[in-house]
């Protein structure tokens, strides 16, 4: 499983880059206002940066919600950077650009993603990845990991290459849960990708050979 960073802080994006095992990065409009990227043209140099950080996509998402306006927006925010995919919403006029992307070479993430007849139809129509919601499910008590599996699953039947990227990660359990479920890639805050480093045992083991090495330097 690949890991993308899901944040607009360049600072956060640079510490998971120098770790060395960052594939991509993810952002969204909250994200964005989050580190005080705010307005259009603001936003857009903002991509910019991000995408010159790192080697693989980065999400740029559309605000318009008509096929006109997501097919111009898309292909602008597509020109910014080779590496920029363009992150467009599942509803009807949404689904029609990503068919449109997809036979015109633009990579494309469908997002707000929330069960697995979005996901057939996001597939049938091209996307190269879409983004179901792991967080925000359990948020209203479903099973946002369950829902990862489901689509897994249907994706492997039906041999479908669109690739399948958790999102709305809130815990390291569940980046460890998203890859047992057959996630292509998790999109992560850098908090949960540290997360993972966490174990007493290796602190405890840790301490205790450096004790013992050190025992015949004193
Ligand atoms: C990323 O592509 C999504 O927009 C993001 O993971 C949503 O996360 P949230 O549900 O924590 O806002």
């Amino acid at each position: 499983m690949r890991f993308f960073i899901d944040t607009a802080d360049l600072d956060q994006i640079k510490e998971a880059h120098d770790l060395g095992i960052l594939d991509g990065v993810t952002t969204n409009p909250s994200l964005m206002a989050k580190s005080g990227i705010t307005g259009a043209k603001n936003i857009e140099e903002h991509y910019k940066r991000i995408a010159s950080i790192v080697e693989g996509d980065v999400s740029a998402e559309v605000i318009a919600t008509d096929y006109k306006g997501i097919i111009s927006e898309g292909e602008y925010l597509a020109s910014l950077a080779p590496n920029i995919v363009v992150k467009v919403p599942m509803i009807k006029d949404g689904i029609k650009a990503i068919s449109y992307f997809s036979q015109n070479g633009i990579k494309t993430n469908c997002t707000l993603v929330f069960s697995a007849g979005q996901a057939i139809l996001a597939a049938k129509a091209g996307a190269t990845y879409i983004s179901p919601f792991v967080g925000r499910v359990d948020d209203i008590n479903w099973d946002g990991i369950a829902l990862i599996e489901e689509i897994a699953e249907i994706y492997a039947i039906q041999m479908y290459e669109t690739e399948i990227l958790a999102a709305s990660i809130r815990s390291s359990r569940h980046i460890v849960q998203a890859a047992k479920a057959g996630a292509d890639i998790a999109t992560c805050p850098l908090s949960t990708i540290m997360g993972l480093f966490n174990h007493p045992l290796t602190d405890i083991g840790l301490e205790k050979f450096l004790a013992d090495y050190n025992k015949g330097n004193s």
